[in-house]
């Protein structure tokens, strides 16, 4: 009579042998050491979804509020203020243009294009609407909103991709300035200079700025970024203080 061979050591058993036992561990043991490593920034926060953006981030990406689609829009629209951004570190560009209502020192309208990702889109999308919805918003609100308010109406943004929602802040406070300037307001505008901190590289606090919002929140990830400090060791201190300030700024 025929019997069927089990699997195992081979005498028709289904015990596993000892060097089946050692194959079959070598073997996820190598398949462990080859799996994809992917970054908590970058894992879909609902595991069997590939997405990583919230639904919000998503529906603002796909279908955006209040963008100027084509040059020709974007001249035909006329502003009280313009303001373009571009970030030194990815070369992305950021342009929003506001209408304001002077006596009520209200924006009522808010445009942009941008040259940005996906988190850029979103980001500015939502700050048009934040700005816009309700019939508007005072500029004294205006220039309050952080990039933090934005990530919370959006539901979250993965942390390396934060910076993007500064992109279209930075752009607003610059249209801002600009009326203020265009409306004779020069006493409201605005100055935001850069200091240079590192003398001998000359990194400006701009720079640390930038490197905390991309996610470097110790001396030793900014100083990888942006090498501060190497040469000129007086400025730790302030880096360290700058440091804590942005991330107080932006994720505290
Ligand atoms: S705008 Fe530069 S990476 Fe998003």
């Amino acid at each position: 009579m025929q019997t069927t061979q089990k699997p195992g050591c081979g005498r028709g058993c289904a015990c596993v042998g000892n060097e089946d036992k050692q194959d079959t561990q070598q073997v996820a043991k190598a398949a462990e050491e080859h799996k994809p490593r992917i970054h908590h920034d970058v894992r879909a926060k609902v595991e069997y979804q590939n997405w990583f953006y919230t639904d919000i981030v998503k529906k603002h990406f796909f279908h955006p509020k209040n963008l100027l689609l084509s040059k020709k829009n974007a001249k035909e629209w006329t502003a009280d203020g313009i303001g373009m951004v571009g970030s030194p570190t990815c070369g992305d560009a950021m342009k929003v243009w506001i209408r304001v209502i002077q006596e009520e020192d209200k924006i009522t309208d808010m445009k942009w294009q941008t040259f940005g990702c996906a988190s850029a889109i979103a980001s500015t999308s939502m700050l048009s609407v934040m700005i816009t919805e309700n019939g508007g918003m005072k500029i004294e609100d205006a220039l309050k909103i952080r990039p933090q308010d934005i990530n919370k109406r959006l539901g979250g943004l993965p942390q390396r991709k934060f910076h993007c929602s500064v992109l279209g802040d930075k752009a607003l406070r610059e249209a801002i300035n600009d009326y203020f300037k265009k409306s004779g307001q020069n006493d409201r505008v605005i100055v935001e200079g850069a200091e240079v901190i590192d003398s001998t590289l000359k990194v400006t606090d701009k720079d640390i700025e930038e490197a905390v919002l991309e996610g470097a929140h110790t001396f030793e990830e900014v100083q990888k970024k942006t090498k501060v400090g190497i040469h000129d060791k007086e400025c730790i201190p302030k880096v360290e203080e700058l440091i804590r300030f942005y991330k107080g700024k932006y994720f505290g």
